[in-house]
C-alpha cells in the first residue's frame, strides 16, 4: 500500500508545483520546457538498472527540438511509436525499409540509449498487400506463413544486437482470454505465436522475447491466458522471457491494485515484467482532481515495477500531450502523459520523479 501513501504525498507536492508550471506556460506558452533542477529521470532510474523509457514519434523527433532535447535528456529507453511495425518496415511485399526504424536507433546510440523493439507481430498496422491478399485468397495459409517468418527473421536479424527487448507477438488475446480473432489466428491457428518466437530466437538469440497487451495489468482472464500461454510454450521447448504491460489506463476507471500480484506471479515463474506503453489519459477538459488522479495511477504502476526485481523496464506511451494517439482514438479524451502541450511537466511529471528519487523497495 506504499504506493497509496506515495501518490498522496505526490498529489499535494506536485499540485504546488503544477501551479508553478502553469505560470510559466502562460508566460511562454509556446514552450514552457525548462528542466527542473536535479538529475534527468533516466539518471534516477538507471542507479536501480531500470530502463526508463518513451514512445518516439519520428517526425516529432524530426522536427521539434524541444522534443528531441527531452527525449534524449529524460529517457534511457527508446521505443518506436509506428516505424518498426509491418505497414512500415515492408510497406511492399518482400520490400523492406528500415530507413526509420535505423534513424532511431542510429539517435539512441548517440545519445547512450537502449532501444525496444515494437512489434514482430500485431494484428494492426499490416500493409495493405498483406490484407487484401489474404482476404481475396491470392496469399494461401502455406503463404502466409512463410511471409510471417520471413518478416520476423528479418527483421529480427537487421537489428540483431541493438534491440534489448522485443515485442514479440503483440495483443494476441481476447479481453476473455480467449485467442483473439486475427488475421494471423483465423489462417495459421494459435501455433502462429510459437513459431514466432522461435524464429525471433533463432534470428537473435540475445534479446528478451516478450509477449505484450493492454488490461493486463492486475490478475484477471485475460493476464491469466497469458500466464498459461507461458506455461504452455514452455511445455513445448519455446521460452519467453518477459511479459509486457501496456499500461493504458483512464483515470474513469479504478485503479487495478492487484498489480503486485499479477507481476509476483510471472517472476515466480521466471519471467521478467516490463510496463510498455503506460499513459493515463482522461476525459477532457482535466481539472485538478484528474490530474491528481492521473499522477497517481502513473505513481501506482511505476511503484508496483520498483518493488518487483524482475521489472526491467517501464516506458511511457510518449511524454507530451500534443503528440498523443489518445484523442484520435477516443474523442473528448486526452491529456494522457506527463508534459503538458507546451512541455510543462504536469503532477504526473512530479509524480514519477518523486518514484524514481525513491527507488526500488521504498
Ligand atoms: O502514417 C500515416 C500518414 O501517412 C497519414 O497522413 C496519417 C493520416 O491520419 O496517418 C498516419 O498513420 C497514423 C500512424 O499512427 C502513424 O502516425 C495512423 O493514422 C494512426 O492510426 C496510427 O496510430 C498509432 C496506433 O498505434 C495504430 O493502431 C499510434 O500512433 C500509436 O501510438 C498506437 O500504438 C499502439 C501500440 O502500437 C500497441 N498498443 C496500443 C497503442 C495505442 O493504440
Amino acid at each position: 500500500m506504499k504506493h497509496l501513501r506515495a501518490a498522496a504525498a505526490v498529489m499535494a507536492s506536485g499540485a504546488l508545483l503544477f501551479t508553478g508550471a502553469v505560470t510559466s506556460a502562460q508566460a511562454a506558452p509556446a514552450d514552457a520546457y525548462h528542466h527542473p533542477k536535479g538529475a534527468p529521470l533516466k539518471a534516477l532510474a538507471a542507479r536501480d538498472h531500470l530502463f526508463f523509457g518513451t514512445a518516439v514519434n519520428m517526425d516529432a523527433l524530426a522536427e521539434d527540438s524541444t522534443y528531441r532535447r527531452i527525449t534524449a535528456r529524460e529517457f534511457n529507453s527508446l521505443t518506436a511509436e509506428n516505424v518498426m511495425k509491418w505497414e512500415t518496415l515492408q510497406p511492399q511485399r518482400g520490400v523492406y525499409d528500415f530507413t526509420q526504424g535505423d534513424a532511431l536507433v542510429d539517435f539512441a546510440r548517440s545519445h547512450g540509449q537502449a532501444v525496444r523493439g515494437h512489434t514482430l507481430l500485431w494484428h494492426n498496422q499490416l500493409p495493405g498487400w498483406l490484407t487484401s491478399g489474404v482476404a481475396d485468397g491470392s496469399i494461401s495459409k502455406d503463404e502466409l506463413r512463410q511471409i510471417l517468418r520471413e518478416h520476423v527473421t528479418t527483421v529480427a536479424k537487421h537489428y540483431k544486437g541493438k534491440i534489448y527487448q522485443w515485442d514479440v507477438v503483440n495483443e494476441v488475446f481476447e479481453e476473455d482470454g480467449s485467442y483473439r480473432q486475427s488475421l494471423w489466428y483465423q489462417q495459421l491457428g494459435p501455433s502462429y505465436i510459437a513459431d514466432t518466437f522461435r524464429w525471433a530466437r533463432q534470428a537473435d538469440p540475445h534479446a528478451k522475447l516478450y509477449v505484450n497487451d493492454y488490461n493486463v495489468e492486475g490478475v484477471n482472464a485475460k493476464s491469466t491466458a497469458y500466464y498459461n500461454l507461458v506455461k504452455e510454450l514452455r511445455s513445448q521447448g519455446v521460452r519467453v522471457d518477459g511479459f509486457g504491460i501496456q499500461g493504458h489506463l483512464s483515470t474513469m476507471y479504478g485503479f487495478p491494485g492487484d498489480i503486485p500480484a499479477n507481476l509476483k506471479r510471472f517472476a515466480d515463474l521466471g519471467v521478467e515484467s516490463s510496463f510498455t506503453e503506460v499513459d493515463v489519459r482522461g476525459e477532457m477538459p482535466m481539472d485538478e482532481t484528474k490530474l491528481d488522479r492521473q499522477a497517481a495511477y502513473f505513481s501506482g504502476m511505476l511503484d508496483a515495477c520498483l518493488n518487483q526485481r524482475k521489472c526491467t523496464s517501464f516506458t511511457i506511451w510518449g511524454f507530451a500531450d500534443q503528440y498523443s494517439w489518445v484523442p484520435g482514438v477516443f474523442p473528448g479524451e486526452g491529456s494522457a502523459n506527463i508534459y503538458d502541450e507546451n512541455y510543462a511537466p504536469k503532477p504526473s511529471y512530479w509524480a514519477v520523479r518523486e518514484e524514481l528519487a525513491e527507488g526500488r523497495f521504498n
